[in-house]
């Protein structure tokens, strides 16, 4: 069956925000995994998942008799697709159960891990996610092997539909990697975390299949540098998760059935059926490379890190044709013990990726580091491994049960405790007359505001208004910020706090945070006024001010938006076109095509675009929330002429006068051209349409405003 993206592959996803909309799962509105998370007595979960990975099943014989290394890369796996970028990816939804996660190549035999654990999943149902068991599964693997791991912390709740938001990237073949994943430099695009189709990060034989240990040393330091992993948080994942299990490539891949989404019904969701020798087992196809790396796969040791320093290794191709690592003139006599008889001897091996950190004169001293000091190996891979697994967690708040370490990361974007009484009902109305006794427009308002929130990404819980990071570096000083006009608007308002803060013989006090959003919601009920509509937009207090010390400026980096369409700020060289952006930021943001269509024309008669300019805001009276930019949007029976090549902004002009009535983005006319767009506006821009525009817009605003409020 054809659908409309298969007649028109290039229109406007809009799709990404109907998940937005509408609940795509089973559970009720109410349920509150959260709360059934912590009814768990989460260590009789872990001696459940311990009693599955040492049992081994006929169908899928674990090796060494257990599953733990086979779990460890589950987890590795479910957690190794986040990227700082957009947050996206990640272990939270438990994503690697839906396509195209649960059939990548790389994620071979995975199928089989999770079939493995559905006992325990059942058992628990609801009060534990897949999210939360693939992560905890991996740490209880690392444990039972003589590994101690830094903590777990549960919270991630499953998703029911794949996050078609995700850009993996521009190839239609699997294990592909074509040109445009790269910058002329050479360097993965920034939006991306792999540098193949299908695969984790790398391509374990090296770039393209070749073992050319540099080019795969310099692949590895991109690729995990896009998840924020620096040298030495590198070398103890893969150096530390390498330190168990082996590989599988018995025979090559072609002997492997379609992969879980493609196979036959009776398969019942599991895939690559394996046509070689008993297919399980030493007949096992994974990856089509073959081999432990040590001769003690599981157990937490230096084995891995010794055999690769202390050897020379040469590329040969393995059973399975794949190339992989011997030990020169076979001078390791180390062997290792056969997956089901350990009478059986297996050479040890090591993949292209593995001798790449040898290679590489920085990831090699941190290998010679942990060599030398294993309890650095061990606190080193446990914080790494930590970051990892719970990186798209977001605020510690959303850290649950009883294996939280104490210690807050810097990652976690920390805020301080509010040692002070938080702003009521009779301080809020004080709050509202003192920032209208002060000179701050409607529009230096809405934009601080919507600036200061709008950050949040709800891919990994990052961002938003809580903080008031909106007057720490790296964020003060963005160009969609405009830093000169930004500047003065936050001394007004710390005039403001001082104002109330000292005066008070109390101990409440008001935060910026607070502050900023109070201002631009006040700024929306004038507004509102102004159109002679009275509405009330909620606010809550509650935000704190964090320091700049709290405050990775790096990471933030990743939170600059390219583009933002509720700004009308272009950003240069953008990778797709600016709607695209701003239907991406829309989504992370969480909101439905609606929400994005009323903060849009809202926005625009707000006069809140980032540099002042007129794009966009089609009205005669700016600071008032009417519907003027529907109406006028619809009212249109001219043409729109581009200003230049770019085809990014355009004017209106009057026919006889010749002169320019209105000027707009793309961000402003895709609302009149997109047919579901379009659809939309018409409500808005109808004689009926302003009350419900105004309540949409307040209710879209406050919502933006609380996202990051996990607290309340
Ligand atoms: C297995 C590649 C990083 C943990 C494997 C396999 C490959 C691979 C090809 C073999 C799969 C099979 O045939 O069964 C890579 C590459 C990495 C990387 C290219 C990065 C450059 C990591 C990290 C961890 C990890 C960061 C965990 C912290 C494991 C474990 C296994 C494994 C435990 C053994 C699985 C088993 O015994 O069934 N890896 N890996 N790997 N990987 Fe990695």
């Amino acid at each position: 069956m054809q659908g409309n993206t298969d007649w028109w592959p290039n229109q406007l996803n809009l799709d990404i925000l109907d998940e937005n909309a509408r609940n795509a799962g089973p559970m009720d509105e109410e349920f509150d995994y959260a709360a059934a998370f912590e009814e768990l007595d989460l260590d009789a979960v872990k001696a459940d998942i311990e009693d599955v990975m040492t049992t081994s099943q006929d169908w899928w014989p674990a090796d060494y008799g257990t599953y733990g290394p086979l779990f460890i890369r589950m987890a590795w796996h479910s957690a190794g697709t986040y990227r700082t970028h957009d947050g996206r990816g990640g272990a939270a939804g438990g994503r690697q159960r839906l396509p195209p996660l649960n059939s990548w190549p790389d994620n071979v035999n995975l199928d089989k891990a999770r079939r493995l654990l559905w006992p325990v999943k059942q058992k628990y149902g609801r009060k534990l996610s897949w999210a939360d068991l693939i992560v905890l599964t991996g740490n209880v693997a690392l444990e039972s092997m003589g590994f101690e791991t830094f903590g777990f912390a549960g919270g991630r709740e499953d998703e029911f539909k794949p996050d078609d938001a995700v850009d993996w990237g521009p190839e239609d073949e699997w294990e592909s990697s074509s040109a445009e994943r790269f910058d002329e430099g050479g360097s993965l695009d920034e939006e991306l975390g792999n540098t193949v189709m299908g695969l984790i990060y790398v391509n374990p034989e090296g770039p393209n299949g070749e073992p050319d240990l540099e080019g795969s040393a310099a692949n590895i330091r991109d690729t995990f540098s896009h998840m924020a992993m620096n040298d030495k948080e590198t070398v103890a994942l893969i150096a530390g998760g390498h330190t168990f299990g082996k590989v599988h490539g018995a025979d090559s891949g072609d002997n492997l059935g379609p992969d879980p989404e493609d196979a036959p019904i009776d398969l019942q969701g599991l895939g690559w059926d394996n046509e070689h020798g008993e297919g399980k087992g030493p007949d096992t196809i994974t990856s089509g490379i073959e081999g432990p790396w040590n001769a003690t796969p599981t157990a937490w040791d230096l084995s891995y890190v010794n055999n690769l320093l202390s050897y020379d290794w040469e590329a040969e191709r393995g059973p399975g044709g794949a190339w992989q690592w011997t030990t020169k003139n076979d001078e390791l006599d180390d062997a290792a013990p056969g997956v089901q008889d350990p009478s059986d001897k297996e050479d040890v091996m090591m993949l292209t990726t593995d001798v790449a950190l040898k290679h590489d004169d920085d990831f090699r001293a941190v290998l010679e580091e942990f060599r030398d000091d294993p309890d650095e190996f061990q606190q080193s891979f446990a914080k790494a491994w930590y970051k990892l697994i719970h990186r798209d967690m977001g605020p510690p708040e959303r850290f649950l049960g009883p294996e939280v370490p104490e210690e807050t990361m810097l990652w976690q974007d920390p805020l301080p405790d509010a040692d002070y009484d938080i702003i009521g009902e009779a301080e809020i109305a004080e709050l509202e007359g003192l920032i209208t006794e002060f000179d701050l427009s409607i529009a230096d308002r809405v934009k601080t505001a919507w600036a200061s929130a709008s950050t949040f990404r709800h891919s990994d819980k990052r961002g938003g208004a809580n903080g008031a990071r909106i007057r720490l570096e790296p964020q003060r000083s963005w160009e969609v910020n405009h830093p000169e006009e930004l500047e003065s608007v936050l001394e007004t308002y710390e005039e403001i706090q001082a104002e109330f803060n000292e005066l008070r013989d109390d101990d409440t006090r008001v935060s910026l945070a607070d502050l900023i959003v109070l201002g631009g919601t006040l700024a929306v009920e004038q507004a509102a006024a102004d159109a002679g509509h009275d509405v009330e937009v909620p606010f809550e207090p509650g935000r704190v001010d964090a320091a700049q010390d709290q405050t990775d400026e790096e990471s933030f980096e990743a939170l600059e938006p390219d583009a933002d369409g509720f700004r009308n700020y272009l950003g240069e060289n953008l990778p797709h076109e600016p709607e695209h952006e701003m239907v991406d930021k829309a989504e992370l943001l969480r909101l439905s095509v609606p929400e994005m269509a009323v903060l849009v024309g809202g926005m625009r008669v707000l006069d809140a675009n980032y540099d002042n300019s007129d794009h966009g805001v089609f009205t005669n009276e700016p600071e008032t929330l009417t519907n003027d930019f529907f109406v006028n949007l619809l009212d249109f029976d001219r043409d729109w002429e581009p200003v230049d090549e770019d085809e990014e902004v355009f004017e209106l002009r009057d026919h006889e006068t010749g002169e320019v009535d209105w000027t707009a983005t793309r961000f402003d006319l895709i609302f009149g051209s997109n047919s579901r767009l379009r659809a939309v506006s018409e409500v808005y821009g109808a004689a009926d349409g302003e009350e419900k525009f105004v309540d949409d817009f307040a209710d879209a605003w406050s919502k933006v405003m609380t996202l990051d409020r996990f607290d309340l």
